[in-house]
Formats: structure tokens, sequence, C-alpha cells
């Protein structure tokens, strides 16, 4: 996962914020999905690094997240945004490990649950 989430962050394109993120998820499959960060110069209209590895998971026809990890560059723990928690929410559940790594290795691990407590998750709907 590493490995591939330095290679995402290489390609991230962030000529706005200089701020590189990658992104790997580990779908039910076992495959891994990278993604980084993709920004626009209309500035809303940019993407984060974990939406696009879940865009990559699903147009390969996963729909479960069993681990995920998200690295941005050393200094402060780079974690998910608001969204993207909710993002994970819709593939995942409270227990899924989420890696919060730099280029030289994963820094710390939360469990979703942990980062997006009391979600509102796809199960709501599902009664
Ligand atoms: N960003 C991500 O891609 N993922 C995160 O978890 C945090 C922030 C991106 C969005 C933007 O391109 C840049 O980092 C600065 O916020």
């Amino acid at each position: 996962m590493l490995a591939l989430a330095r290679a995402m962050m290489a390609r991230a394109y962030a000529p706005y914020s200089k701020f590189h993120v990658g992104s790997v998820v580990r779908g039910a499959n076992g495959k891994l999905y990278g993604g980084c960060n993709v920004e626009n110069i209309a500035y809303p209209t940019g993407t984060c690094a974990e939406e696009s590895a879940i865009a990559a998971m699903i147009a390969d026809g996963e729909t479960r997240i069993t681990e995920a990890l998200v690295m941005g560059p050393e200094g402060d723990l780079c974690t998910p945004c608001g969204s993207c928690r909710q993002r994970l929410r819709e593939f995942a559940t409270d227990d899924l490990p989420i890696h919060i790594a730099d280029p030289t290795g994963i820094k710390k691990t939360f469990t979703l649950g942990e980062l997006f407590p009391m979600s509102f998750g796809p199960t709501v709907l599902q009664k």
C-alpha cells in the first residue's frame, strides 16, 4: 500500500496548494486501488485522493473497502477530510483501518469509527 501511495502522491495534480496526497484502498477482492488529488483553477472543482481511489475501485466492479491508507507530506497527519470520511463510509464499516502515512511510512492508524463516529451510513435506508 505504501509503495502505491508514494507513486500516487508523485502524480498528484496540485499546482495551487502544492499539497500532494496519495491514497490507496484495498477492496474485499484483495486488489489495491490508488488515487491522487486533482486540483482545478476553479478551486471547489478539485477532487481528493481518496475520492479518485474509490472511483477506481468502483470502476473495477468492487464495492467493499477493507483497508485504506492516506499519504501526505511529512508534518501534520494527513487525515481524510470530512467529505472523504463520508465517502469511505459508503463502502466500509466502522472497523475499517485507515492508515495515515507520509512518504517515510505509516504514522498512525485509526478506525473509521474513531474518525467518523455516529455516521449516517447506507444501512439507515436499508430498513
Ligand atoms: N486532500 C486530499 O486529497 N485528501 C485529504 O485527505 C486531505 C486533503 C487534498 C485536497 C487539496 O487538493 C489539497 O489536499 C489541499 O487541501
